[in-house]
């Protein structure tokens, strides 16, 4: 079906096993508070009627009440409300946590349109091609006000924020095209805002990345670029600066001179690039320059894959 077309999507397709889970616990969650609240509806209809003025009732008090009762009533919604608090908070830790395994795909958002990299540098606006039964983490970041991107299918959203990297994983197991949107309000053409995501048999996923070609991966344009923007200068230690080397340091963790220590993450080496006086390193005098305003977010990107490259294994960290 021509996604589309989709009737009025208020139960889209599930696309995922997560997907799926989400459903069960929204089903069975809405069933319990009918179960719950439906006794009430209708003892409140009958009090209300029976109970009505000018009715000639026996209004008397009963002094006599039952502990057992009331304290059953009061424990067991309790207990079986606190069950989908465990769901729930079981599914969202889930969700915090992308599996070592996972590709990662980086999103930008901006006014208005996504954009999409692979991992091979394969790029793409407002559609995402992923394989199916692999584990993908979508690491996005906005390139101007807050967007939020919504895969209904996949039951996840996430928002991008201008300055800070967040993230998304999902494993889709049914081939298909979805839809995706952005679900914050980010101005004019915000409706405008969506694509198609095309969740592909793993052999037509590689045909694809084939024919939608790419000169360099997101890693050896990042390399290209750490020398152009001068970075290869002082971090490769060849030069008379005595700057912190950058093998191995993605997902470590940095001393800083304030004391503590901060992991080498995304959003961190993205700031240190653009905002280097914050959270000077421990041991070496802070003379880079700020390269905000000078790098825009796809090379930033970039950067930190060949970074990341540049020292395999470690796991995934915002
Ligand atoms: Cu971007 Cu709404």
């Amino acid at each position: 079906m021509n996604p589309s077309n989709y009737p009025l999507a208020l139960w889209p397709p599930s696309a995922s096993a997560t997907a799926v889970e989400a459903d069960h616990l929204i089903l069975a969650f809405t069933v319990l508070t009918l179960l719950l609240v439906g006794p009430i509806f209708v003892g409140i209809t009958w009090f209300a009627v029976r109970y009505r003025d000018g009715r000639n009732v026996n209004r008397k008090h009963r002094e006599d009440r039952d502990r057992r009762l009331e304290v059953s009533w009061m424990l067991i919604p309790f207990v079986l409300t606190l069950i989908f608090f465990a769901w729930g908070a079981r599914m969202y830790d889930g969700q915090q946590h992308p599996p070592a395994n996972a590709m990662e795909i980086s999103a930008i958002g901006r006014q208005w349109m996504w954009k999409f990299q692979h991992p091979g540098g394969q790029a793409e606006i407002n559609d995402l091609h992923v394989p199916a039964g692999q584990p993908i983490v979508i690491r996005m970041i906005s390139q101007d006000v807050i967007h939020s991107l919504y895969i209904p299918a996949l039951r996840i959203q996430m928002e991008t924020l201008p300055g800070r990297y967040t993230q998304l994983w999902f494993n889709a197991d049914r081939p298909g095209t979805y839809r995706l949107f952005c679900s914050e309000y980010c101005g004019t053409d915000h409706s405008n805002m969506d694509g198609l995501l095309t969740v592909m048999k793993p052999a037509d996923y590689a045909a694809w990345l084939a024919q939608a070609g790419s000169d360099l991966s997101l890693a050896a344009g990042g390399g290209r670029l750490f020398s152009s923007y001068g970075c290869a200068g002082c971090h490769l230690g060849t030069g008379t600066v005595r700057a912190p080397s950058l093998v191995g340091l993605y997902g470590q963790p940095v001393p800083l001179e304030s004391g503590g220590t901060v992991i080498a993450s995304d959003t961190y080496i993205r700031d240190k690039i653009l905002n280097p006086n914050h959270n000077k390193i421990a041991g070496f005098k802070q003379v880079m320059p700020s390269f905000a305003g000078l790098i825009p977010e796809e090379d930033l990107i970039r950067l930190i894959a060949y970074i990341k490259s540049n020292g395999q294994g470690k796991e995934n960290v915002r």
